[in-house]
């Protein structure tokens, strides 16, 4: 059987764009439905009490799979909320600068750009150098933008126009050495490269399991930032 049978999709499209919104596998959509049928039988008992102990397991199912505790994963219902979520509960001002690549997906750079505006910080789109030859040219190219006044990196995992895989883990890990938060946007990972926060170590990190998870459309986490660690020198 091939591997259309197995998809709702148009036969009489080539479907090529499994990027933009993901395509749902018939077992996964038909378990989906078999869900909003539950709900639907007992909505209050569902939504009031099942739903918790429910919503534990999975986070349990997806936090083996990503190397992640199910305490430290929240659902969402897109990378771009989690990207939202994030960026605007962030205490950034005049005098704060945060540093994306200039390879960035719209929505979220858009998020950005609105709230530099806002709230009057500085938001610095880095050029990647294309094509890029290795993850210590690309980590370069970034830290070029680094300045004493940057508060935040934001990252794609995997860029949206170009499919580049950037140096997340390393990114992160001389972030870190610098007292630079990160924001990952990992919206095209998770079930197409092997996911491992722990490796990562991102401060804050989300993706879509609609995409290449092939989850039903609005199927999303993120890995909240930690709490407040006063005796840390950490500035949010
Ligand atoms: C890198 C990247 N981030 C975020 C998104 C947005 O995904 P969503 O609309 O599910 O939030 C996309 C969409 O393709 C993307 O390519």
């Amino acid at each position: 059987m091939s591997l259309r049978n197995h998809f709702l999709l148009d036969p009489n499209v080539v479907f090529l764009n499994h990027g933009s919104f993901g395509a749902c596998p018939r077992p996964v959509f038909e378990v989906y439905q078999q869900w909003q049928r539950q709900l639907e039988h007992q909505p209050v008992q569902f939504l009031m009490t099942r739903v918790f102990d429910e919503l534990r397991v999975a986070r349990e199912v997806l936090g083996r799979y990503v190397n992640c505790s199910a305490d430290d994963l929240a659902f969402v219902t897109n990378a771009t909320s989690a990207v939202n979520l994030v960026a605007r509960s962030l205490p950034l001002g005049a005098g704060d600068e945060v540093l994306a690549t200039d390879l960035e997906y719209g929505a979220c750079d858009h998020t950005w750009q609105f709230l530099s505006q806002k709230q009057g910080f500085t938001y610095v789109r880095q050029h990647i150098p294309l094509p890029a030859t290795t993850a210590e040219a690309i980590v370069a190219a970034l830290w070029a933008g680094v300045t004493p006044r940057t508060k935040v990196i934001f990252v794609s995992h995997i860029t949206s126009a170009t499919a580049l895989t950037l140096p997340v883990e390393l990114i992160c890990q001389r972030a870190q050495a610098a007292g630079i938060l990160t924001v990952v946007d990992g919206a095209h990972a998770v079930g197409q490269i092997p996911l491992d926060m722990a490796a990562i170590n991102a401060d804050f990190y989300t993706s879509n399991c609609h995409k290449w998870l092939c989850a039903p459309k609005g199927s999303a986490f993120y890995t909240p930032i930690p709490a407040p660690n006063t005796s840390s020198n950490h500035w949010w």
